[in-house]
């Protein structure tokens, strides 16, 4: 019997891409468009742009209470912190102990004392939080931990070692993720899910799969997103066509209420 190959990297992203791939990949390989958020902040700070334009897709107003699960290193909270401005809850929450610190730190160097005081750091395994804090939060932010696809083509000994069994493996970790987030949101409210992911079973598939496990309670609402176009469920930003930045996918879930 012929043995089966395992497809590369630039293979498995043909397939979902096709005749886009090679500019795609050139994109990839080319210049992030960075926007830098100043204005309330003790200093500037730079995230690529279809970050931020990601986190303000979730729609946070002051007084909200609001979750980001995956926080670390902290642009997306920064600009969910600014959304509030000092008033409500924002539990930023980050389960790696190093990347924690550094969460913590660039929240201390950028936050005002004001819009600090509304933020909590925590130290939780998120795919836990729909037990330890079920039906509580307005607004969730789920950046969840993916293959970051611009990062590794960047780096050819990670590359070497790819897998299309590494995105499979993420992308259940994922589910766990947003099945967690969906069942810590309360019933109204919306979660953001967020990718740096190319590959639709991290984006997608993922939605695909809450839509199966909490079967009648989730609503996929309409996202207005900057420089993004549409998927199945969301929207993503390519760099090819989002000016360099992304790739950044973003679907905003609700829950039906009753
Ligand atoms: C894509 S990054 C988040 C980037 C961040 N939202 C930002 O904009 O700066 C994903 C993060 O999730 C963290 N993480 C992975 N598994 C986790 C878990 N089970 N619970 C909480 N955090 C987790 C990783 O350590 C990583 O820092």
């Amino acid at each position: 019997m012929a043995k089966k190959t395992v497809p590369t990297f630039d293979e498995f992203h043909s397939g979902s891409y096709g005749d886009r791939w090679p500019s795609l990949r050139e994109a990839l390989l080319g210049e992030v468009r960075y926007e830098t958020l100043e204005e309330g902040l003790l200093r500037p700070y730079h995230l690529d742009a279809a970050s931020a334009n990601a986190a303000r897709a979730l729609g946070v107003v002051p007084g909200d209470r609001v979750l980001d699960m995956c926080a670390a290193p902290g642009g997306k909270t920064l600009v969910l912190a600014l959304a509030l401005a000092g008033t409500g809850e924002l539990v930023s929450n980050e389960l790696s102990d190093a990347r924690r610190a550094r969460l913590s730190r660039v929240l201390d160097e950028h936050l005002p004392e004001a819009l600090r005081a509304a933020v909590r750091v925590t130290g939780r395994d998120a795919t836990r939080w729909g037990l330890h804090e079920p039906e509580a939060y307005d607004r969730i932010l789920l950046d969840a931990p993916c293959s970051s696809d611009r990062h590794l083509l960047g780096k050819p000994e990670l590359l070497k070692e790819w897998t299309p069994a590494r995105p499979k493996q993420l992308a259940f970790r994922q589910h766990a993720l947003l099945c967690a987030g969906f069942d810590a949101l309360r019933p109204g409210g919306t979660l953001a899910y967020c990718t740096c992911a190319l590959s639709p079973c991290e984006n997608d598939g993922v939605v695909e799969k809450l839509l199966k496990s909490r079967k009648g309670k989730v609503e996929v609402l309409a996202a207005e997103i900057p420089d993004t176009e549409p998927t199945t469920y969301g929207r993503i930003a390519l760099p090819d066509r989002a000016n360099g930045s992304g790739p950044l996918y973003c679907a905003l879930i609700g829950k039906k209420a009753g």
